[in-house]
């Protein structure tokens, strides 16, 4: 008797380990960052996460699965990856695979057409990779955002006359990537006059070809993430991010010091007027163009006088966004990403923690201009109450060394700003490498609002 119930739990035991097999996949993420870490530090949170690869990764990424040294852009090598790994997902990090088309490589293969991959196609993700389509999208949708116009080498001369009866300042933009340094605000006529020659002459290769002039909006930015599967869409949260290399948003542009999340002016209202005037008339107006979409939406808002204006699209999430993003979020991200893929996303609900979310960046001495590789960092083990973020990091003789400009983003949940801020501080403060840098003023200017 003893052994018949025996056969019958080992049997049980034997169908659950095979429906859980089954049922759970192998995931491939490519990229690099903050954002791939927060991705895998996520995805592993799921059940149903079987084996996770991350191309290339970095040192934090390598605590969660496989990193495998490939190139993003190489698409064959990503074939070649997904396929001998038997990948059953793929998650797009950054916005140059998804710009070259990376999608639209997997639909043009028999053997990769039916692996998800989250991501636009390259017609979506145009939304990002030219400001000028992004602009006349807005124009078509209505959907508000700054005044523009647009010229290219062949209308050098209209540009120059309208620079000069321009309100200042004035924001100059290359149409295409380049790598986050393609917006100039210019202060006087000159400089503007001055920058739209190089620009057109070059100055960003073909990603200033075209140059987008816009109205400079005064206001306060923040940054809203959906989720779509080019039907229906789902919120995450908000989050501001501080893009400035100095205390009180001084100095040189960064890929962003820090982030904080919610961002406590985006009250009712506002998110009203911003999923109403901008979210659902983008999603709407994606699949009347027949566009296909089954990614991340970042909006960049400007919010001037209460009123959300639209300063960028970017057809990814943000990096160092998502280091609060995601751990505000109560879902199963592989779940999001199934539903996402099947078209599906209708059946989600959303769960949001109520905690404040704060991340605060240490970069390398130098950045964003020159910096040095290969500096020993120490302190990781003291890191408390909080997840520290590998980006520039990779692992060199058994030890772990800078190996970017952006290294470890420290995220922290507390009740409020002040709370997270003081523990994302604190283990700012335990983690040394010589050179190291960070702000300590994120999220300061949002405490009273
Ligand atoms: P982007 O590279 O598009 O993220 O733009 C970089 C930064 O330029 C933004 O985060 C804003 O701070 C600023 N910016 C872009 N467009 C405008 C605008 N129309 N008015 C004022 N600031 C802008
Ligand atoms: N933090 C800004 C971005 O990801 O584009």
């Amino acid at each position: 008797m003893a052994a018949g119930w025996a056969c019958w739990i080992a049997f049980i035991n034997q169908l659950l380990t095979t429906l859980a097999t089954t049922n759970s996949l192998r995931i491939l993420i490519l990229g690099s960052g903050g954002r791939e870490h927060a991705f895998a530090w996520k995805l592993a949170q799921s059940k149903r996460c079987a084996q996770l690869f991350i191309g290339p990764g970095n040192a934090g990424t390598s605590a969660y699965g496989q990193n495998v040294p490939i190139d993003p852009l190489d698409f064959l090598a990503v074939k070649k990856l997904v396929l001998e790994n038997q990948i059953d997902m793929v998650v797009v990090g950054p916005e140059e695979p998804l710009v070259r088309g990376i999608w639209d490589y997997f639909q043009a293969h028999e053997s990769l057409k039916k692996i998800p991959l989250i991501g636009p196609s390259k017609a979506g993700a145009v939304l990002e990779g030219s400001k000028a389509w992004s602009k006349q999208f807005m124009l078509r949708h209505k959907i508000p955002t700054a005044a523009y116009q647009e010229f290219t080498a062949e209308t050098l001369e209209a540009g120059l006359a309208y620079l000069k009866s321009h309100a200042l300042p004035i924001v100059l933009k290359a149409d295409g990537l380049a790598a986050g340094k393609g917006v100039v605000i210019c202060q006087s006529h000159a400089e503007a006059a001055a920058e739209m020659r190089e620009m057109l002459d070059g100055k960003f290769g073909t990603a200033s070809a075209r140059v987008v002039v816009e109205e400079f909006l005064t206001g306060i930015e923040f940054s809203v993430f959906v989720l779509t599967d080019g039907k229906t869409y789902k919120i995450l949260p908000e989050a501001k991010d501080y893009k400035r290399i100095g205390e009180g948003d001084t100095g040189p542009n960064t890929g962003g010091m820090g982030a904080v999340s919610p961002v406590p002016f985006v009250d009712a209202l506002m998110w009203q007027k911003v999923e109403d005037r901008v979210i659902r008339p983008t999603v709407e107006g994606l699949r009347k163009e027949k566009i296909p979409y089954k990614g991340f939406i970042f909006f960049g808002f400007i919010s001037v006088g209460g009123e959300p204006l639209v300063i960028e699209y970017n057809c990814r999430m943000g990096d160092p966004e998502t280091e609060v993003v995601l751990p505000r979020l109560k879902n199963d991200l592989l779940t999001l990403f199934e539903n996402c893929a099947k078209g599906t996303l209708g059946r989600v609900k959303i769960r949001t923690d109520k905690r404040t979310a704060t991340t605060v960046f240490l970069v390398s001495g130098g950045y964003p201009g020159d910096y040095e590789k290969g500096k020993v960092i120490t302190g990781l083990d003291l890191v408390k109450d909080g997840i520290a973020f590998n980006a520039g990091t990779t692992i060199k003789g058994g030890q772990c060394v800078t190996a970017g400009g952006r290294v470890i983003a420290l995220t922290s949940l507390g009740k409020d700003i002040p709370s997270a801020l003081r523990k994302s501080n604190r283990n700012a403060n335990v983690i040394q490498f010589e050179g190291k840098n960070f702000r300590r003023d994120i999220g300061k200017d949002l405490m009273d609002s």
